[in-house]
């Protein structure tokens, strides 16, 4: 297994190329993605940056007429290998939205519900677990006294909040978050930001985003991507001051996308 500063990866890709019917959507991608840390995927509107975070829960294995080659590793495992168990990756690897996307259901009924599926829990300890999953995303105190209400009629911050508390609940390690915060407004956005960077403590985050920005702010490493290709990838610091290719100088310097 490749180190990164004699660090092993939490998920790798390795010359991965992906295709939507003919259509080349990933090409030979390799990127690894440390542990305990932020990981920033940028780039303009449709050069593959979803679909590679859905790669790594195997999300695209539901999309009709999708081929994929190369290696896709978790903890050095190929997670793409006959006896994956889909369930279980998902688990160790969950997802977070543009949307907040809680279901019809109460506050708590949202984050027993993984632990239910997955009898992480007695009844008993399911309110703690509710009560921890809530507290970690700082939503506890706000809404102790409202956990039967409609996780509908929470704002969108709060709705993003308690999907992420929702899966924080189901004991994931990965955490892949599709542009969390493009419904939220500026206060909301911070205040997330705020919170993935307490939560990288203890989980791999890899998060997408179109606002340079938010990705200078939070993330540890940048990953370039354009028209399906990882043009750079590297400390954030050093990718958005040191480039080392002219399409990501080009790119940052707000010249297209
Ligand atoms: N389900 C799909 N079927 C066919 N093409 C798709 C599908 N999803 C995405 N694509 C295409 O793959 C490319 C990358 O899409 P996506 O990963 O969503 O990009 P990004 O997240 O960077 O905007 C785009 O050209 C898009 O149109
Ligand atoms: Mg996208």
């Amino acid at each position: 297994m490749r180190d990164i500063k004699g660090v092993t990866p939490k998920l790798e890709t390795r010359a991965l190329d992906l295709f939507y019917g003919h259509f080349h959507a990933l090409k030979q991608v390799s990127v690894s993605i440390r542990p305990r840390a932020i990981t920033a995927i940028i780039g303009p509107s449709g050069c593959g940056k979803s679909t590679l975070l859905r790669v790594f829960n195997r999300m695209n294995d539901t999309i009709p007429g999708v081929r994929l080659s190369g290696e896709v590793l978790l903890d050095g495992q190929s997670i793409y290998s006959r006896n994956t168990d889909i369930q279980r990756l998902r688990k160790k690897v969950g997802m977070v939205f543009q949307r907040p996307n809680p279901f019809p259901l109460s506050v708590f009924e949202n984050v027993a519900y993984g632990p239910k599926i997955h009898r992480l829990a007695n009844s008993g300890d399911l309110h703690e677990q509710v009560e921890a999953s809530l507290k970690q995303t700082g939503l506890w105190d706000d809404l102790k006294g409202r956990l039967n209400a409609s996780a509908l009629s929470l704002s969108p911050e709060q709705q993003q909040r308690l999907c992420i508390s929702r899966l924080l609940a189901v004991e994931p390690e990965v955490l892949l978050m599709d542009e969390p915060c493009s419904a939220l407004d500026p206060i909301a956005t911070a205040q997330i930001e705020e919170l993935l960077m307490q939560l990288k403590t203890q989980y791999t985050i890899a998060i997408v985003t179109h606002n340079m920005q938010q990705a200078a702010r939070i993330s540890d490493e940048t990953a370039y991507m354009l028209l399906g290709e990882l043009v750079e990838v590297g400390q954030t610091n050093a990718v958005f001051t040191r480039p080392r290719d002219p399409r990501t100088e080009q790119y940052i310097s707000g010249r297209f996308g």
